[in-house]
């Protein structure tokens, strides 16, 4: 069994010795992987649908570590107890979902030492919902994988700090990393976000006009960072933020 490089990235943010809860397990294939290389001591996997839930067993006994990952059949993080996992994550589905999953968890959420999400849409909503509601931002990463960003955001309640809207659409953390990942990922949301202006672009009516305002105010914003970047050989960058202007259009 081989992990994707996002699962590994994710795997690799757990502090070793952790007992976790691993949410909408699907295949199980994360915590195999934890218990298997030691870095948690036992694993829950919650699972709403039957059949993952199914083959999150199957791959967990054929691996022979049933004494140490245990399958919950169960919404979000309702299987569990406070105090049974020391780090949620919640990877491979919408900021929505995910945040939905938080809120209805407060005892169990609040136990915990962090909560590691990996959104696949709605990143900026799970932000500021996590924002709003006291939550500290520990780390933050992205990762490539077969073409595609994930954003991993690791968090942990704690005391209101105040954020901006740029915390909300890159992240406290990831707007400070101007590594050339972080970079390539901020380039390519405005590269899609210059094609969805083409395409809003002629269109005449109220909410055509909405939505160019709040795309160019948010590649205003990504810019913003982007400019601001600070590479050892970030001319590079520099030169590919500014062909931006008439830069190629993403699909
Ligand atoms: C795309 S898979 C991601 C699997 C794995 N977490 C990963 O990141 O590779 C999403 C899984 O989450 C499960 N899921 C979605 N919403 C859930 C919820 N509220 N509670 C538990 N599982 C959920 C789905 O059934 C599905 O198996």
């Amino acid at each position: 069994m081989k992990l994707s490089e996002r699962l590994m990235a994710i795997a690799h943010l757990i502090p070793p010795g952790t007992a976790v809860a691993d949410v909408g397990t699907d295949h199980g294939y994360l915590p195999i992987y934890l218990v298997k290389n030691g870095i948690s001591r036992k694993a829950i996997a919650t699972e709403v649908r039957e059949g993952p839930f199914e083959r999150a067993r199957a791959n967990i006994k054929k691996a022979g570590l049933e004494e140490f990952i245990e399958v919950r059949l169960g919404w979000g993080l309702t299987p569990l107890k406070p105090g049974e996992a020391e780090v949620a994550v919640i990877a491979g589905i919408g900021g929505e979902t995910i945040w939905k999953i938080i809120e209805k968890s407060p005892d169990i959420i609040n136990s915990m030492s962090a909560v590691i999400v990996q959104p696949m849409k709605y990143q900026h909503k799970l932000r500021k919902a996590l924002m709003d509601h006291g939550f500290n931002f520990i780390e933050e990463r992205v990762v490539k994988s077969e073409d595609r960003f994930y954003e991993i955001i690791v968090v942990r309640k704690g005391d209101w700090v105040s954020y901006d809207e740029i915390d909300v659409l890159v992240g406290p953390v990831l707007k400070k990393k101007k590594t050339p990942e972080v970079l390539d990922y901020i380039k390519t949301r405005i590269e899609r976000l210059i094609f969805r202006l083409k395409e809003v672009e002629g269109r005449n009516t109220s909410s055509a006009a909405k939505a160019r305002e709040s795309i160019m105010k948010e590649i205003e914003l990504l810019r913003e960072v982007y400019k601001n970047a600070d590479l050892p050989d970030g001319n590079k960058y520099h030169r590919a933020a500014s062909s931006e202007e008439t830069g190629p259009a993403m699909g």
